[in-house]
């Protein structure tokens, strides 16, 4: 029967046979594993808990590349810790400098028709190559470490035809712009977006990473583009065209839905704050001042989109009001920049140019100014997630943030370089890379591996385990949230904030302290409270500090109108209880501070429905609890790593 790309690489990774009907539970077998530093030191310290001596994985990358800013010794001790304990466990390290995780794993790791699970959102940037790249939660890294299948409801293929050919002066930011003004930060639900057609055989490989790692936005599960003449050429450029293969969907296959976008159609788009869907055209928005552009990160910060706007800045100045940084996304890239005259353009046009890391991407230095207007070619534009909850964060293009730069206003390319724009069509990905691998550190054989030393130092504290929940449940709501809470709202990022990620029992004093900064004092003093939550709770990053933060805080449950996939996988995984409002009316009817009680909790959890009574406003209301046999298990057991170990345990892998 023909199948479509995606269902063809699920398929082939089944660990138990199924139908794969959309929204049933399949499981997957995992090819690769990636982790980040600001993410990771919980993932291995789960893994360390687990008892196993090496990832059974093929390949397991740690990438050291998020918070280069050595403010204190916090960040170090994490990365000599993460640099030692991938040693141990036979993962290889990707080196400060060497670049930003994805756009060196879709280089030197990547292959068509791999999977590979990673532990941030961002992951699904390796779908630009045929690959299904799924982001997930820390443990759950760890969980594929140990060899156990992912678990992962069927997703919803979706189609996205694309026709045409980009206009000079647009990039593929302009087509994930598109997908979020149609179909909003929660259009890709328990969806994978298939982009097909003759407007994506144009697209290289570089701009195919825009629209799948920003797919993230959309709440897909992941994006993919099938493995063709263009992941071919980057596969040659990389020194790895034996490791291509051909995949994409067979004649006639089916799709559960299908998106139109004709690429010759599209402008120059711009989303404004504080939500990636909030997307107009540069053209109609509202100018103002720009006080600081920032080009590059792991959307943008291809060779092709930094040379781009290079061209745009060659023979201009960045306005004297605008402070305008660049991060690259590699060193390979750097370096073919370099031989190419484009870092020139830009150090001459008085673009900063930054280390080859995530940094501001994530507030790690460059916050914006007070209500200064920052436009970025990154992927997020939450209100506080640049470091500063009072700027105004704009995302676009590199080539309009390039024209934005020159203006000190939001403007296009075309409107900087008039009928010159055409020559940006001429610039292409090189036909080979200046490959060196020489920032990546390789597995150490298994008995070699054994002998090495973790080296712990004091910002390194123990991995929190949940308890099991009770049989009843009573206690205080917490705290009563808006609609698309993120997970940078509940884990603020910054250097500082990222720099205490290692260390729960420091960290957790600054859970949600952007949003309501007496959050954390009150549910401590509380000891166990529920959080209530609107729709969309969780979106963003798949930093799992968002709930490990609550559980250490003593949150049992979180009831929303509706909640991310990542985000609900984390409080899973952490064993706070994930529910969803029956009604969603009945959430206006609880307040901040009401007493809320569940009685028979576990057999209630068992129906995946339960009653909670607001004893304080004295009615009772209904919740669903979303939940797979295995989710409710885990819930039931206190967490992923009691269950993982039991499991483990049976299976006579583990002791
Ligand atoms: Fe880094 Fe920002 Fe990408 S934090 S991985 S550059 S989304």
């Amino acid at each position: 029967m023909a199948q479509n790309l995606s269902r063809k690489i699920l398929a082939a990774h089944l660990a138990k046979p199924s139908e794969m009907i959309p929204g049933e539970e399949i499981y997957l077998k995992v090819d690769q594993t990636l982790t980040h530093d600001i993410n990771a030191v919980m993932t291995y310290l789960a893994f360390e808990q687990i008892g196993l001596d090496r990832t059974q994985v093929e390949t397991s990358v740690s990438y050291l590349d998020h918070n280069l800013l050595y403010l204190d010794h916090k960040t170090p001790d994490d990365h000599i810790y993460l640099q030692s304990v991938a040693k141990k466990y036979g993962v290889y390290v990707s080196r400060p400098g060497n670049g930003i995780c994805h756009a060196v794993h879709v280089a030197r790791f990547g292959a068509p028709g791999k999977l590979s699970m990673g532990g941030d959102s961002h992951t699904p940037h390796g779908g630009s190559i045929g690959m299904m790249c799924i982001g997930v939660g820390g443990m759950d890294i760890a969980t594929a470490m140990t060899g156990v299948p992912m678990r992962l409801k069927m997703p919803q293929i979706i189609k996205v035809n694309l026709t045409g050919k980009l206009r000079p002066g647009c990039n593929a930011k302009e087509v994930i712009l598109e997908m979020l003004r149609r179909n909003t930060v929660k259009g890709g639900f328990g969806k994978i977006y298939e982009y097909v057609g003759p407007g994506a055989a144009t697209l290289e490989v570089s701009d195919r990473v825009t629209i799948t790692n920003m797919g993230a936005e959309l709440g897909a599960t992941t994006s993919i583009f099938p493995a063709d003449e263009m992941v071919r050429k980057f596969m040659k450029a990389e020194g790895r065209e034996d490791q291509f293969v051909e995949l994409g969907p067979d004649e006639g296959c089916t799709y559960d839905g299908e998106i139109e976008i004709n690429l010759s159609e599209l402008e120059p788009l711009i989303a404004c704050p504080h939500q990636p869907d909030n997307v107009t055209t540069i053209r109609e928005v509202e100018k103002k001042k720009v006080q600081q552009v920032l080009i590059g990160g792991c959307t943008n910060g291809s060779y092709k989109d930094i040379a781009k706007a290079a061209m745009v800045l060659k023979g201009c100045h960045v306005h004297e009001d605008v402070s305008c940084t660049c991060a690259i996304s590699s060193k390979q890239i750097y370096k073919q920049l370099l031989r190419d005259g484009y870092i020139e353009m830009l150090i001459d046009a008085g673009v900063r140019l930054l280390e080859l890391a995530c940094g501001p991407c994530c507030a790690i230095g460059q916050s914006p100014a007070t209500d200064g207007v920052a436009v970025r070619t990154t992927n997020r534009n939450f209100k506080g997630r640049a470091g500063n909850p009072t700027a105004k964060v704009y995302l676009v293009s590199p080539e309009s943030a390039a024209a934005c730069a020159v203006t000190g206003t939001f403007s296009t390319a075309e409107e900087v370089m008039g009928d010159e724009v055409r020559e940006l069509e001429a610039i292409e990905e090189p036909d080979f890379y200046p490959i060196d691998d020489s920032q990546l550190i390789r597995p150490l054989p298994p008995e070699e591996a054994k002998k090495v030393e973790i080296v712990r130092g004091p910002n390194i504290a123990p991995l929190p385990v949940p308890d099991a929940p009770g049989q009843h449940l009573e206690c205080k709501v917490s705290l009563k949230t808006v609609d698309n809470i993120t997970t940078d709202d509940i884990t603020p990022a910054s250097a500082e904030f990222s720099s205490m990620r290692s260390n729960i029992p420091f960290m957790s004093q600054y859970c949600y302290h952007r949003y309501d900064p007496t959050f954390a004092a009150r549910a401590k003093e509380l000891g166990k409270s529920i959080i209530i939550g609107g729709d969309n709770y969780g979106q963003g990053s798949s930093r799992e500090h968002a709930a490990i933060n609550p559980m250490y805080l003593g949150v049992k449950a979180v009831i929303a109108k509706s909640m991310a996939r990542i985000h609900k996988g984390n409080l899973v995984n952490h064993g706070i209880i994930p529910m969803i409002f029956e009604d969603p009316a009945d959430y206006d009817r609880i307040d901040q501070m009401d007493d809320l009680e569940i009685e028979n909790l576990r057999d209630q959890m068992a129906e995946r429905e339960v009653t909670v009574t607001d004893r304080t406003k004295g009615f009772s209301f209904r919740a669903r609890l979303e939940l797979s046999d295995d989710e409710l298990e885990v819930i039931l057991c206190g967490g992923q790593l009691r269950y993982l170990k039991n499991e483990l345990r049976q299976m006579g892998v583990i002791e």
